[in-house]
């Protein structure tokens, strides 16, 4: 069990088209034990196998701390199997590209279906914060992030800002 190292926007692990998992063995309860390490390390509330460089299709969430009580799970090979035409608008921010935050319009519900870490299928129904969460994770796994989901004026000025911090951070 371990804590990973973050991979930041840029990085081209984030744009690739992520692996099914087919083997449900010892190696993927590592890689679930350390995405949800990473992920409170990191504070967060979500994480996709991606970000910490692995380029399978395995995500976490725990929403526990933002009034989701019961929602702490992990998913592998979800896919989004129905949405509802009703959108809402929130800000979301992104573990992978720290101090940038826009409001993003998704679906307000979402069904998703995938697996357990034990192969089990699960079914999820959510809506709001929660469904906001799964899509935003699910996209990690097709190489889409945050940044792709807003307007081209709004996603210039987002690249502009993210060049400047990152120049910051590294003089
Ligand atoms: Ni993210």
């Amino acid at each position: 069990m371990a804590v990973r190292e973050i991979v930041l926007m840029g990085d081209p692990v984030l744009r690739e088209e992520a692996v099914e998992v087919t083997d449900f063995d010892r190696a993927l309860k590592t890689l679930v034990r350390d995405l949800y390490q990473s992920m409170y390390h990191a504070e967060g509330v979500g994480l996709a196998a991606p970000q910490i460089g692995i380029s399978k299709r395995v995500v976490v969430i725990d929403l526990r701390k933002d009034d989701e009580p019961d929602v702490r799970l992990a998913l592998i090979n979800p896919r989004v199997v129905w949405h509802s035409d009703e959108k809402d608008k929130s800000a979301e921010g992104c573990l992978s590209i720290p101090g940038l935050e826009e409001v993003v319009q998704r679906p307000s519900d979402v069904h998703v279906e995938g697996m357990d870490p034990d192969g089990q299928p699960v079914r999820v129904e959510a809506q709001d914060l929660f469904a906001r969460a799964l899509q935003h994770e699910i996209d990690h796994l097709d190489g889409i992030l945050f940044v792709d989901r807003v307007s081209g004026l709004k996603r210039r000025m987002l690249m502009k800002k993210w060049k400047k911090l990152r120049a910051e951070a590294e003089s």
